[in-house]
């Protein structure tokens, strides 16, 4: 496949996301034999313009991996853009120091403004309430590692935040490239997933009911915004709308998985950690062999 910039999830085809499934595996297979020195001599620059944990240092931690270096701008206050810099030109000049570019914005849209003007391919780590693509394709690795996906029914229910959390909406539109998957999207009306990611056929519920909880191949939840809410009052009086605990997690098929991009804050209580259900550790180190897949790839590796 060739793959110049990774942007939305909307440019995936079934084969290109078939392929680097197949590549991460491959690059799974590479990291527990200790890294590789394909990338040798590439430098990673690493643009994050909001707080990040795990996308930047995987990121990171992918390109050093595969034999790279890094070079990061981690808090814009530190940044030219504080003297008046745009986007644009500072993308210019970072393409001008590294082979690649992994951003965050805070912006909807500014990944590809980014890459209109970006000499090197650019990995959208996030684009405010946008789109996270990258993420999706760590959240489809994880779920193939665990269900049969596109031979047999999986339901699928994203819960909490689902206007504002970027990485519903794309791996909600990675997964409709499988049979048998069924939506279900739950939260209260006001954090409901936007229209423009619904299609018919979706459940909408504003509830996290027993039998969603008994029924879920897949529960995928996601952190309240707070950052994102206009009217923090409203974040007030939905931050709590769904809480995990051992006991409802317990409703969940063994089988079951649950899964959160983290961080988490208090929907999830820590006693679930230790539950079978419990992946979301697993699908954050996911972020590291499928990174490197996305690195080689955009480099022609
Ligand atoms: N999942 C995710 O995007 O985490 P970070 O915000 O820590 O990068």
């Amino acid at each position: 496949m060739e793959l110049k910039h990774v942007l939305s999830a909307d440019q995936f085809t079934r084969k290109d996301l078939d392929h680097i499934m197949s590549r991460s595996a491959d690059m799974e297979d590479i990291l527990n034999k200790g890294g590789s020195k394909l990338c040798n001599g590439s430098i990673l620059g690493a643009l994050f313009y909001e707080p990040s944990t795990r996308t930047r240092l995987s990121f990171e931690t992918a390109m050093l991996r595969l034999g790279g270096n890094v070079v990061s701008e981690t808090d814009v206050t530190f940044s030219s853009q504080t003297k008046g810099e745009v986007l644009e030109d500072t993308i210019r000049m970072v393409g001008g120091y590294a082979d690649v570019i992994a951003i965050r914005t805070k912006t909807k849209g500014q990944a590809g403004i980014a890459a209109e003007y970006s000499p090197v391919p650019i990995l959208n780590g996030g684009d405010g309430a946008g789109e996270h693509p990258t993420q999706s394709l760590l959240d489809l690795y994880t779920i193939i590692k665990h269900h049969k996906i596109g031979s047999e029914p999986l339901q699928v229910s994203f819960v909490g935040d689902l206007k504002y959390g970027r990485t519903v909406h794309s791996l909600s539109k990675v997964l409709r490239h499988y049979e048998g998957i069924e939506l279900s999207f739950v939260a209260p009306e006001v954090i409901q997933m936007p229209e423009e990611y619904r299609k018919s056929g979706d459940k909408i519920s504003y509830e996290l009911t027993d039998e969603i909880l008994q029924t879920a191949d897949v529960i995928y939840d996601t952190r309240m915004q707070q950052e994102r809410f206009e009217d923090q009052k409203m974040f007030r009086k939905v931050r709590d709308a769904f809480i995990f605990t051992p006991e409802n997690v317990g409703l969940m098929k063994p089988a079951a998985t649950l899964m959160h991009p983290l961080p988490r804050v208090n929907e999830i209580k820590q006693s679930v950690d230790t539950l079978s259900q419990a992946k979301y550790f697993e699908q954050a180190q996911n972020g590291v062999p499928v990174r490197m897949a996305l690195i080689a790839e955009v480099l022609g590796k």
